[in-house]
């Protein structure tokens, strides 16, 4: 049986990663699509919603089974009888990448790694920007499966709403309790460059606290043998 894995962040899918699972299914046996488990990475959906979305938009596919992994994908690739991997190239810029990637798996455990061109329709597309275009209100239609597009538009208007989902966010948790406005202003805050467009007083207060200067530093810079402005590490 010719198994692939398909893995990704998939946060969330989109039709160019279904343009691309749909074909491996044409291809393979059986395709893997292995959702990464990334702790470290702030995403908007869950694991388990991704894999949820997932699961309805491949459901026509028999032989499409989704999963979940973390560490490395030679690991997730041995465990389950696996000997590739097929990814999806959008452009050149992808390539290099992609190929150390590859060549790092093969190196690992002898994993291969197929490409295939990704359909010119989604060849600009990515999860992160489709992401980026809603959350600023534009029109993701046509670029992400119909479910997907309803939960992105729930999960945005949650984020957006005063109270306790705004902390899906990563923002501080006094954000629920802070009007809409102030929570849309903080999440602007907080997604983009911070403190720039804001007054210096304010600048200070938004600050990290690691990154503040020391009261005590400032109080005499010269008995921490540090020169004027100088911060605490
Ligand atoms: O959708 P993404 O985030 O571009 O997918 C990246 C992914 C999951 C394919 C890649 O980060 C990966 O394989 N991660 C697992 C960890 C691993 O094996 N790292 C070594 C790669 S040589």
């Amino acid at each position: 049986m010719q198994r692939v894995v398909c893995p990704g962040s998939f946060d969330p899918v989109t039709n160019g990663h279904l343009d691309i699972i749909a074909r491996a299914a044409g291809l393979y046996d059986e395709v893997v699509v292995a959702v990464l488990i990334n702790v470290t990475k702030h995403s908007l959906f869950t694991v388990d919603e991704r894999v949820e979305m997932l699961r309805e938009v491949t459901a026509r596919y028999g032989n499409v089974k989704i999963d979940r992994f973390h560490g490395l994908l030679v690991d997730f690739c041995a465990n389950n009888g696996i000997s590739a991997v097929i990814k999806g190239l959008r452009a050149v810029s992808d390539f290099e990448y992609e190929m150390q990637m590859a060549q790092m798996n093969y190196r690992m455990a002898k994993v291969e790694t197929m490409f295939m061109t990704t359909n010119p329709l989604y060849s600009f597309l990515r999860s992160s920007l489709v992401k980026e275009i809603a959350r600023y209100g534009g029109d993701v239609s046509g670029l992400v499966p119909d479910i997907v597009l309803a939960r992105l538009r729930d999960r945005l208007a949650e984020e957006l709403r005063p109270g306790p989902p705004a902390v899906k966010l990563g923002l501080p948790r006094t954000a629920g309790r802070l009007s809409a406005r102030s929570a849309k202003l903080l999440t602007r805050v907080h997604c983009h460059a911070p403190y720039t467009h804001q007054s210096p007083a304010r600048r200070a207060r938004l600050r990290p606290a690691r990154a503040r200067p020391s009261g005590r530093l400032r109080a005499d810079p010269a008995a921490h043998g540090a020169g004027p402005g100088r911060h605490a590490p």
